[in-house]
């Protein structure tokens, strides 16, 4: 059997893969996402970046090129990210106030009605809080643009796509008791008595080791699921590969049941962002590791 398989199996989950558009060549790289997988992200090519290099001029194509590849593998994709403080074009990095408001809103607009009916996800914000203990909005362009910047941007990705699932997404936020954490679950327990359109939330999941693992991250899953939101998460790897810390992420999210996706961000540790610290379930010659089977025995 098959990561994608077995997460189907357990009450239709998915498990899914960061992908770049300049790997869709590389058949050592597509036969292990098209046997293994059953969702994809884009890595970078949805980010504001990429999609919006001239301020309204928009650019889809290596976008469009994986997605086309999920939808011929029958593979669901996970839009990332429509906004950040990050990965942004000179453009908008230049702008502020009511201007990056609405040059934003634009964003999120255009891109959203562009992958319409073709995203079952989207991380409509991205790393939108503060590390540390303040519990404090990360301070950013975007967010000198008024405490109501996320809010607007989950109501206008709603507007351009109310069939897509809105996510909102961040690091640092898997131990229950770190203010990070605390300070999203207000922001989401906020959102859903207010009916601002929010659907699910992610955990990165970038792990340092088996000991920056948290034991209490299933209580996380469970009390943001408890919010009425479901959780995902979105992009998965772990210093080394321990087997035991990859078997029990997989373990807490089958334990919650709206934990839907569990996302790896990358294929082999060739591809990893981080290919120097091999965090991934595949050998860069696209081995199975022993993460692998652990993750495909707790399935
Ligand atoms: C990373 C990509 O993997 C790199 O290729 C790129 O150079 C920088 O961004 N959090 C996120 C992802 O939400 O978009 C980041 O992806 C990793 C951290």
């Amino acid at each position: 059997t098959t990561l994608g398989a077995s997460a189907a199996a357990r009450d239709s989950r998915v498990f899914g893969t960061a992908v770049a558009a300049s790997k869709l060549s590389d058949t050592a790289y597509t036969t292990i996402l098209n046997r293994e997988f059953n969702a994809v992200t884009p890595e970078n090519e949805m980010k504001i970046d990429a999609t919006e290099p001239q301020r309204g001029q928009f650019s889809y194509g290596n976008a469009d090129r994986i997605v086309a590849h999920a939808r011929g593998q029958g593979m669901r994709v996970r839009g990332h990210t429509l906004a950040w403080h990050s990965q942004q074009p000179g453009w908008m990095q230049s702008l502020s106030g009511s201007t990056l408001r609405s040059a934003m809103l634009n964003h999120v607009t255009q891109v959203a009605t562009h992958f319409k009916g073709q995203v079952a996800w989207w991380d409509v914000v991205n790393e939108a809080f503060a590390d540390g203990s303040s519990g404090a909005r990360r301070d950013s362009n975007l967010q000198r643009t008024g405490n109501d910047w996320i809010e607007a941007a989950f109501t206008a990705a709603r507007a351009a796509d109310p069939s897509a699932k809105l996510c909102y997404n961040d690091y640092n936020t898997d131990n229950w008791s770190a203010a990070k954490t605390q300070a999203v679950y207000r922001m989401v327990q906020d959102f859903k008595n207010r009916g601002v359109p929010i659907d699910c939330v992610g955990f990165q999941a970038h792990f340092t080791g088996g000991s920056s693992y948290p034991s209490n991250f299933r209580t996380t899953l469970s009390s943001f699921a408890a919010l009425g939101v479901d959780v995902h998460i979105t992009e998965l790897d772990i210093t080394n590969a321990p087997a035991a810390a990859y078997t029990s992420v997989t373990n807490d999210c089958l334990a919650v049941p709206r934990c839907r996706a569990i996302t790896v961000w990358g294929i082999r540790d060739s591809d990893s962002w981080r290919s120097g610290e091999s965090p991934l379930l595949f050998t860069s010659s696209g081995g199975k590791k022993a993460a692998y089977t652990a993750v495909l025995t707790a399935l």
